[in-house]
């Protein structure tokens, strides 16, 4: 049976001592209200990652940790990077890798999201890759092409486990600016990312939507066959993600 996935990305917030707390919150809140048919994840920055799995360990929390980017190569004179092995060994099992703010910001093409995706990989971390077109592109009508040309970039070549990569669709006009992506906007891609993914022959991806996802629209969303969500802003207050997850939890329950 498919799980669900949701994943919140904390971006460049909250310092370890915030991390911690969001941690126990979200903790104690899935212990209580367990979401047995979705796999929880939170991706805090670099420095609040050892704290966040010793605050899951200490609570034997079902949650996971992702980080929100790492360096391809595996070590070495690249200040400021952190390597594969580095996060493996704080027990960090999901890394985000190519979010368009890392492509728009940080100069990461789509030659370096597939580098990256494979030494993740490579390196026994499940990659959640992600593309999506920004607001010019669609106003042309090629977004279509343009995330098929990012998936096949971004998994070609690369041979992984069942169930390691995932795509997430983050749309950039929908990230943080409060305009969700439509229901048929969302099926319309999933569907285009799917395809492209069959093509590439990695196997068991799972597809994600992500952009202005909130406690109000989950629900709905899930019926735009997704496999679950990247949550930015909403996965920085406990009740908000938990809902997140029960709308998962929900959707899921009945054997979807
Ligand atoms: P928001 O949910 O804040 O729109 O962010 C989406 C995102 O970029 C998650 O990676």
């Amino acid at each position: 049976m498919r799980r669900a996935l949701v994943v919140g990305n904390w971006k460049m917030n909250l310092d370890h001592v915030e991390a911690v707390h969001l941690t126990q919150q979200l903790a104690v809140i899935l212990a209580s209200r367990p979401a047995e048919h979705v796999d929880v994840v939170v991706a805090p920055p670099f420095v609040d990652l050892r704290s966040v799995t010793s605050v899951i360990e200490a609570e034997h929390s079902v949650l996971e940790v992702a980080a929100q980017h790492v360096n391809p190569r595996p070590a070495g004179a690249h200040t400021g990077e952190i390597a594969v092995p580095m996060l493996t060994r704080l027990r960090v099992r999901w890394v985000i890798v190519g979010h368009s703010e890392r492509r728009t910001h940080y100069g990461m093409d789509d030659q370096v999201v597939a580098e990256t995706a494979r030494a993740a990989v490579a390196g026994g971390l499940r990659a959640i890759v992600c593309v999506g077109e920004d607001e010019d592109v669609r106003a042309r009508g090629e977004h279509r092409g343009f995330v098929e040309a990012q998936v096949l970039a971004a998994l070609s070549g690369l041979s992984a486990p069942e169930g390691d990569v995932v795509v997430a669709y983050e749309p950039i006009w929908a990230i943080g600016t409060g305009r969700t992506a439509s229901v048929a906007d969302v099926a319309e891609m999933t569907e285009v990312i799917r395809a492209a993914v069959a093509a590439t022959g990695v196997r068991g991806v799972r597809v994600l939507y992500g952009g202005s996802v909130t406690a109000d629209n989950a629900a709905e969303l899930f019926a735009a066959d997704v496999d679950g969500f990247l949550v930015g802003g909403a996965s920085l207050r406990a009740e908000s993600f938990a809902a997140i997850v029960a709308a998962g939890e929900s959707c899921y329950a009945g054997g979807r």
